[in-house]
């Protein structure tokens, strides 16, 4: 196969690329990225020699469609995306251009080469925040995105259905709980828990610190995206999840139990605007390809900690 593979300089696309060239040496990996503020090149330093890495925008249609016809590509796996729900919430621009408009730019090179699989990574908030007691989302359940992040997310997942049913293109899409682990990008939950208990600061956790992710560990999430790929049906929604709710204090706390660090440095903050309180996937779609988690969240916090612990104390 001959995969184009876009956002891979990031967080969950550069575990993708890493385990695909170990597990695939036959396949041709093309990255494409625009290198913004989140992404380090480096982290694809392993495979460097056996993919290719080119720096460019998923919304520049002349480039993409060059890419594709240069590299005879049969799949496109999408994780290029702007991700912080923070940032949304000040400047909404750059989450319409690359989540939106990039997504409709590979819809397009879909449309002129009919061929091609788009397996498009998209997240659990595009079905906004569930309360208390609310059954798990199934691929059914309508969209109801909270925030400017996930409605641009649910925007472009509605573009890929619109043209799977108005042009026939071949497309899959994956929706997935929060992801912990090395290489993500320093703004998020989890590494700013880390950054900050190392330093003994104080560790900002939104409200009362009561809203509800359920954690995957990023290799669980590329297996899953790897088996959609491999046994997925075109036109279909794959839910990807570890059925394992816990509250963002609770988090914390197990993360500065690992830290060997108090308590008393978490301090509550002022809570996001429209922030979601808990999200649910149900996980059927996904395990009923055979695929299953197979880190403990436990064991995922270890590796987690021991990374960035290399990272911000070498
Ligand atoms: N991180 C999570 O917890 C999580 C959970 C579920 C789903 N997702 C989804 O997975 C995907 C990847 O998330 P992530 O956390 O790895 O993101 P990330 O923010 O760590 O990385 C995104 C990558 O996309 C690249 N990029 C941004 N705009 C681009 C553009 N216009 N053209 C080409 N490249 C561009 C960035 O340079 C970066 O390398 C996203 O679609 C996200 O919605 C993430």
């Amino acid at each position: 196969m001959n995969l184009l593979v876009t956002g891979a300089a990031g967080f969950i696309g550069s575990h993708f690329v890493l385990r695909h060239i170990q597990e695939h040496r036959d396949d041709q990996v093309i990255v494409l990225d625009l290198l913004t503020y989140v992404a380090d090149k480096s982290y694809l330093d392993p495979v460097e020699g056996q993919m290719q890495f080119i720096h460019g925008d998923i919304a520049d249609q002349t480039l993409v469609t060059k890419i594709i016809k240069d590299h005879a590509i049969d799949v496109i796996v999408d994780f290029a995306a702007e991700t912080h729900v923070d940032n949304s919430i000040s400047d909404a621009a750059p989450f319409l251009h690359t989540n939106v408009i990039g997504v409709q730019s590979l819809i397009e090179a879909c449309k002129a080469n009919p061929k091609i699989l788009l397996l498009h990574v998209s997240t659990d908030e595009v079905y906004g925040g569930l309360k208390d007691g609310e059954p798990a989302c199934t691929p059914q359940t309508a969209l109801n995105p909270g925030n400017p992040y996930s409605a641009s997310k649910a925007a472009g997942d509605l573009l890929i259905q619109a043209a799977v049913n108005t042009y026939g293109i071949r497309a899959r899409i994956t929706r997935c709980t929060n992801n912990y682990g090395p290489h993500q990008a320093e703004e998020k939950f989890l590494p700013t828990i880390i950054r900050s208990a190392l330093k003994d600061e104080k560790i900002p956790v939104y409200g009362e610190g009561k809203q509800k992710r359920d954690w995957l560990y990023v290799t669980d999430h590329t297996d899953a995206v790897e088996a959609v790929l491999e046994k997925g049906e075109d036109g279909k929604i794959y839910l990807i999840s570890a059925d394992g709710e816990r509250e963002n204090i609770e988090t914390a706390k197990t993360m500065l139990d690992v830290l060997g660090k108090p308590h008393d440095l978490i301090s509550f903050v002022k809570d996001r605007l429209g922030h979601d309180w808990r999200y649910a996937l149900d996980s059927s779609s996904i395990k009923e390809l055979g695929w299953e988690p197979k880190v403990s969240f436990e064991d995922g916090i270890k590796k987690t900690v021991e990374w960035y612990r290399g990272r911000y104390t070498s």
